[in-house]
């Protein structure tokens, strides 16, 4: 087995702290109640009938913890985790080596399982709706298919939006799954746990700050605390601080509802070059120089979110509460 397939890019990146962050049961995974307490019956009925678990499709805006999530739901099975990327296989015959090495029950988790090559995807229809794979052995008149069986398996895909799944594919989930943008009561009680871990003890009100600045995602709650820490540590602190949290947020050029250097200039691209909008979203992209792909999985979602923004056939416009962040009003333009 090639493990560079199965580890898959996203993983390799990861240091051990960040994993070592990341809980590893569902008791310990803060926030989304709905769906862990869905999710908790669902593996619990596997495990009474010793079933492999229905296919989970978990959709949501990146950073929400798909991937956590997906790794909680193998260690609750009991089986292993395998893990990997749509751009990461290439070939059908990629996807058999991982199929075939899977021991029964096993998850195998594909990120941005909308980004599986189309010849990929249909060996991937038989293997999750009867375990088996039909593979076409050379070319020609001499070419043949042999039919491979594979041990009950379960797929988890990862993606940012459902609707970037080909239709059969998103057919073949039995378990959907939307994560939402987390409380910002979540979001502190995420930042206490990193804290913890840590070792750097923090003020209740600072880690509120954090979690009202975090766009409603953890992994940016946690990478905000990362550098407050650093500069906490530096001022030879003790504990993290409301006062040093928000002098770290003002360094971190994040403003006082999370927004970002990206979401100004998007913003402001709309309200300064566009009138407010609408305006298209490519367009948007070219002026700002950002992917178009980029701008809508990344910076939309909470914006929209927030309302400040508002998607609309004829393309995006910049509510009265986005003008008066800015401390401007719709109407004086
Ligand atoms: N770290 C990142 N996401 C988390 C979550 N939902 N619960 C606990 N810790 C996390």
């Amino acid at each position: 087995m090639d493990e560079r397939i199965v580890t898959g890019e996203q993983l390799e990146e990861e240091s051990a702290v960040e994993l070592s962050l990341r809980p590893t049961i569902l008791a310990s995974y803060i926030g989304q109640d709905k769906v862990k307490e869905n999710l908790s019956i669902f593996i619990q009925a596997a495990k009474m009938r010793e079933e492999a678990l229905d296919h989970v499709l978990l959709y949501g805006p990146p950073g929400l913890g798909k991937t956590t999530l997906a790794a909680i739901i193998a260690n609750e099975m009991g089986v292993q985790f395998r893990s990997t990327s749509g751009p990461a296989i290439e070939r059908s015959g990629d996807l058999a080596a991982i199929l075939s090495s899977l021991e029964p029950g096993d998850v195998l988790f594909i990120d941005e399982v909308h980004r599986l090559p189309r010849a990929v995807e249909e060996v991937l229809y038989p293997a999750m709706e009867d375990y088996f794979l039909d593979i076409v052995i050379g070319q020609g008149p001499s070419a043949r298919s042999v039919r491979i069986d594979l041990p009950p398996f379960t797929l988890i895909g990862a993606t940012t939006r459902s609707g970037l799944l080909s239709a059969p594919l998103r057919d073949r989930f039995g378990v959907l799954t939307r994560l939402e943008f987390y409380e910002p009561k979540d979001l502190a009680a995420i930042i206490e746990r990193t804290a913890t871990i840590f070792d750097m003890p923090i003020q209740e009100e600072a880690a509120n700050e954090v979690a009202s600045r975090s766009r409603g995602t953890p992994r940016i709650a946690n990478r905000l605390l990362k550098r407050i820490r650093d500069i906490s540590q530096v001022r030879g602190e003790i504990e993290i601080t409301l006062k040093t949290t928000k002098l770290a947020l003002e360094m971190l050029q994040v403003d006082d509802v999370g927004l970002d250097h990206i979401d100004h200039k998007l913003l402001r691209s709309i309200i300064d070059g566009f009138n407010g909008g609408p305006v298209g979203l490519d367009t948007i992209a070219a002026t700002i120089g950002e992917e178009s792909q980029t701008i809508e999985d990344v910076y939309e979602p909470y914006l929209l979110q927030i309302g400040y923004l508002q998607r609309t056939p004829r393309g995006r416009i910049a509510t009265e509460n986005a003008y008066a962040h800015f401390g401007l009003s719709k109407g004086d333009q």
